[in-house]
């Protein structure tokens, strides 16, 4: 159920009446034009059985790339234009904060990046950029080899016992692989913490995946159910999920203690200098703890390894999900990526050398993360009021937002914004490889890959704003080339050895969002191995 500013129901008149007042003053205060809206309204239906974003994709065909979402008395200025992303994101970046998405996170990341207040984050976030240099992200490629080596040799052996039957062939859930090995891999990188969940269960890997799942529940949610008072005991789920947190606390408290205890201080540079291929602790906590004149307390330690476990988890799990997913309904595209890896990689390791050479397989990531970014939606709230520029579409003066506004920048929508890329919706790796104009766009300077030389991966600053799997600005995510290598090798290392196709119809794969896209039951695949690959 849809109408525009024109046509607004009564249930919304007395807020949208405050809001106008709100913008009224703002645009007099900008010198802005005044001008409302369009308004999208929400039935609370649009929450269930579908995800919310499919629905925000069809209100920015319908209402253009800035509009307002009504549901009942809240409401959301959804984005879908790079050139007013770019404003929120890196231009007045500092005007803006997390704001739902703090609420929901701040109870699992405390003063993490990801929901930080503005002065932590600054200090967090100079602190831990650095860490992720060049010599660390060479030090984990060898990481991510051992830890995919770790589920090729699970699947193989399956499919040997298989074979003692007599099948080719085992059917696995590819999802729930991809979200150990990605849970492998953080804990090592991380915290030089081997979970070992490939080819384990444990109770702090139970842990783990319960704090997602409440994580993922609570984005989920519009009312803040765990705020109550006497939830966390009276609720079971939420005793769970206390008694989950407590278990990964004292699991991270833990392993501070230990870096502490044999602290090494160094000066940043010196640390980004050392022989990390050959360190029995290449982590991101050991680089923090040995940081001379940074001392952060345990508590601050623990929201920063916490915030990384999970931003880094799901979403890379999710990536490699995706990228199957479409890889497997495209079996010339391939067999294609199959033929790169032969040629680059033999039947030899992949390192931080060949993924440079692995040019058509860094495009089939991005292009899952195109199609299937994670998270769909940037949540932002303004901080005082701003006046947000004019898009490329619709109202070309802007808009005056009041402070207080709760922002949904959709990247998905800018990803398969009919406007800036052909076939929008097609599963196309080589669209990055196609330099474009600006098509025209006054205030968006287009496709171009020279505007960030060396860069491996297709990235925002490219496609100004057109393109942003990780975001943009200052909050850009620090672990993307991290992500990126780690989804390249994975890939790599699975599709060397064996060949995959969907169990059933692309159809039957139903989709579900909390902070990431995931499917609803698995993704259910058939693997075989290859024919040409001896062992
Ligand atoms: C922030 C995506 C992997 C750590 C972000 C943001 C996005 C994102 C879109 C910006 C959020 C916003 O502006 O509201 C992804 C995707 C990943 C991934 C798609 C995998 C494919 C990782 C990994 C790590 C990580 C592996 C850590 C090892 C973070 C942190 C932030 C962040 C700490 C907050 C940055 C800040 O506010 O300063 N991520 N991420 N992410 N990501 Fe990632």
């Amino acid at each position: 159920q849809t109408s525009t500013s024109t046509d607004e129901p009564k249930t919304t008149k007395k807020m949208n009446l405050l809001d106008n007042a709100s913008n009224l003053l703002t645009n007099f205060l900008s010198g802005g034009k005044i001008t409302s809206m369009p308004v999208a309204e929400g039935a609370v239906s649009d929450l269930f059985g579908k995800p919310l974003f499919f629905s925000l994709y069809d209100w920015f065909l319908e209402h253009g790339s800035v509009y307002k979402l009504a549901f009942g008395p809240k409401a959301f200025v959804v984005v879908s234009d790079p050139i007013v992303a770019r404003h929120i994101l890196r231009e007045n970046a500092f005007s803006y904060d997390k704001g739902v998405l703090a609420d929901i996170l701040e109870p699992i990341m405390g003063k993490g990046l990801i929901p930080a207040d503005l002065d932590t984050w600054k200090q967090r976030r100079r602190v831990i950029a650095p860490g992720f240099h060049a010599l660390y992200l060479e030090a984990m490629v060898k990481v991510f080899g051992d830890c995919s080596e770790r589920m090729m040799t699970k699947i193989e052996q399956l499919l040997e016992a298989e074979a003692s039957r007599g099948e080719k062939t085992i059917t696995l859930d590819l999802e729930s692989e991809f979200s150990s090995l990605a849970l492998d891999i953080i804990g090592l990188g991380v915290f030089n913490y081997d979970f070992g969940s490939v080819t384990n269960e444990s109770p702090v890997i139970k842990a783990v995946y319960g704090t997602l799942f409440e994580a993922e529940h609570r984005s989920t949610f519009y009312f803040p159910y765990w705020k109550f008072p006497l939830a966390k005991w009276l609720v079971p789920r939420q005793r769970k999920f206390q008694n989950d947190l407590k278990y990964i606390n004292d699991c991270l408290n833990e392993l501070i203690k230990n870096a502490k205890e044999t602290r090494e201080e160094a000066d940043v540079e010196k640390l980004q200098q050392r022989d990390y291929l050959n360190l029995k602790d290449a982590s991101l906590l050991r680089f923090l703890v040995d940081m001379r004149g940074v001392d952060a307390d345990d508590r601050q330690l623990r929201d920063d390894l916490m915030t990384m476990l999970i931003a880094g988890h799901e979403t890379t799990a999710a990536v490699l999900t995706w990228a199957v997913f479409l890889l497997a309904q495209h079996p010339s595209k391939l067999r294609k990526a199959q033929e790169e890896i032969d040629s680059v990689l033999g039947e030899g390791r992949t390192t931080f050398e060949s993924i440079k050479k692995l040019d058509y397989l860094r495009l089939i990531v991005v292009e899952a993360l195109r199609l299937y970014p994670q998270p769909p939606l940037l949540i932002r709230r303004s901080l005082k009021s701003d006046q947000l520029p004019g898009g490329y579409m619709g109202n070309i003066d802007g808009y005056g937002i009041p402070a207080g506004t709760d922002i949904f920048v959709s990247v998905y929508n800018l990803h398969r914004s009919p406007y800036f890329w052909d076939n929008p919706n097609e599963f196309e790796p080589e669209r990055f490889r196609v330099q474009k104009s600006s098509q025209g766009i006054e205030g968006w300077s287009g496709f171009d890959p020279s505007r960030s030389p060396g860069a491996l991966y297709p990235n925002e600053i490219i496609s100004d704003f057109a393109f942003l799997p990780f975001g943009g600005g200052p909050r850009k995510c620090v672990g993307d080339q991290f992500a990126l290598m780690e989804s390249t090798v994975a890939l790599a290392m699975l599709l060397q050895k064996f060949d995959v196709e969907l169990k059933g119809s692309p159809d039957d794969v139903e989709l579900v969002t909390g902070a990431t896209i995931h499917t609803k039951n698995g993704l259910w695949c058939h693997l075989k191995k290859r024919s040409n690959v001896q062992s």
